[in-house]
């Protein structure tokens, strides 16, 4: 009986508990999960203990106590704060990259720096610590404007803005107004790049990586890539766009030259490796790493992937990652988030959900639910269920996604009707 404890509570922490109930039936493998603090969607397949992921030190002692084999960190902020490297040194087995490495997430121009020097593809920077001169480098740019907090900021510390007022209130919230708080200390401005978007996970251990397929996300609210941007209204795969010569650039350009980087440098790392990419005339730029799987990214990455998921978590523990291979579905996979109404924005909470037990043909990964005194599975977020369906084609994934999320009712629901989309007519 192995022990897992996943940390989190959004659907990406769904779609690894998911997996791992999955492939132990395959493997025969006997798990115990539990998941601090869980979602009312994880509690079918996993026990929930109340422990916030941030807890760092409530989340030691319950791995302790309970006598936990192996903890997997979802969120970005027990990284950031060092959870692993208070796991370790107390003996326990943790996935995540420590606290050093994890800077590579939380400090955008600590990265920008070591991807200068390892010579991976990236638009042209510059770091200030002074509200003052910054405004006077920006005032020397065209636009488009890219400013952005270095520091963690829940994923509101980016504008990018073709309007210099807007570009100028951006650098003053961050650097006088401090709206994030230390993460506000440096900022980044950066050549804004033009191009499409895609998200390229990979698993890395100190004896090197392997890489997921190319996952697109779509960040705007509405339909057609409008509104404000989100959390991730939908995700898919595979993505037209990182075609085989994409993703060869992509494994020896941005992960191979990063992670030798890394190493020349003494950083251990030994986790998800993130990286959001623009793909500009067949070549790739790095916008940002993160060091944790993503979500929305998560649901369809783990849908396609074959191979056993506790097996490859624990050859990155044992820097064996390079000789094992990841396997993935040739079928296309989707995610389709649905909302509530008003997110980003405010939106309400509470509302009853209906149709979560008849779906067929597709899931629902839990992202913002919960169970009122009544027992009934009710609204509790901004992005609410992440609808995952797979298919031969892209086309036959979106079917069945949306054919099943006409089933799922809740007071307001939103979602967009072209994830996956984007490319309708060149996937055949
Ligand atoms: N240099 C850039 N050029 C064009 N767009 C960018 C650039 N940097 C960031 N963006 C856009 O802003 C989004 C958020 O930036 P990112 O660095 O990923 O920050 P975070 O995810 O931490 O908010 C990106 O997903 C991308 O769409
Ligand atoms: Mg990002």
């Amino acid at each position: 009986m192995v022990k897992v404890l996943v940390i989190g509570s959004g659907g990406r922490e769904h779609a690894m508990v998911r997996k791992l109930a999955q492939d132990q039936k395959r493997s025969g493998r006997s798990l115990e999960l539990f998941a601090a603090p869980g979602n009312p969607g994880i509690e079918a397949l996993a026990t929930c203990v109340a422990i916030g992921a941030e807890d760092v030190q409530g989340l030691l002692h319950f791995a302790k106590s309970e006598g936990i084999d192996l903890t997997v960190v979802g969120p970005e902020a027990p990284l950031a704060m060092g959870i692993v490297d208070l796991f370790e040194a107390e003996g326990l087995r943790i996935f995540g990259p420590n606290q050093k490495a994890a800077q590579i997430e939380a400090s955008k121009a600590f990265t920008r720096n070591i991807a200068e020097l390892a010579g991976v593809p990236s638009p042209a920077y510059r770091v200030f610590t002074d509200h003052d001169e910054a405004l006077l480098y920006l005032h020397s740019l065209a636009g488009p404007w890219v400013i952005k907090a270095d520091g963690l900021a829940a994923g509101k510390g980016v504008t990018v803005t073709d309007d210099l007022l807007e570009a100028e209130t951006a650098l003053a919230q961050i650097m006088k107004d401090k709206a994030f708080g230390e993460a506000g200390n440096q900022v980044v401005i950066e050549e804004f790049l033009q191009g499409e978007e895609i998200s390229v996970l990979a698993l890395v251990d100190e004896s090197g990586f392997q890489l997921f397929p190319a996952i697109q996300d779509h960040k705007q609210v509405g339909e057609g890539d409008t509104g404000p941007n989100t959390g991730g209204m939908g995700t898919f795969s595979p993505v037209p766009v990182a075609t085989k010569g994409v993703m060869d650039k992509v494994r020896d350009e941005i992960f191979g030259r990063m992670t030798r980087q890394l190493k020349a440098q003494g950083i251990s790392y030994r986790g998800v490796l993130f990286a959001g990419l623009m793909i500009k005339e067949e070549q790739p730029y790095l916008i940002e790493f993160n060091v944790r799987f993503g979500d929305p990214e998560t649901q369809v990455g783990l849908e396609l992937l074959e191979t056993d998921l506790l097996l490859a978590m624990e050859a990155v523990l044992d820097d064996r990652i390079s000789e094992v291979s990841l396997d993935f579905s040739s079928d296309a996979a989707v995610c389709v988030v649905l909302a509530a109404g008003g997110y980003p924005g405010s939106y309400h909470k509470g509302d009853p959900i209906t149709g979560l037990d008849e779906l067929s043909g597709a899931y629902a990964l839990h992202a913002g639910t919960a169970k009122n005194p009544a027992g009934q599975m009710v609204t509790n977020g901004g992005r609410v269920l992440g609808v995952v369906a797979r298919g031969a084609t892209l086309d036959e994934a979106r079917a069945q996604a949306y054919h099943a999320i006409e089933g799922i009712n809740f007071k307001g629901k939103i979602y967009r009707r072209d994830i996956g989309a984007r490319h309708r007519g060149v996937i055949s």
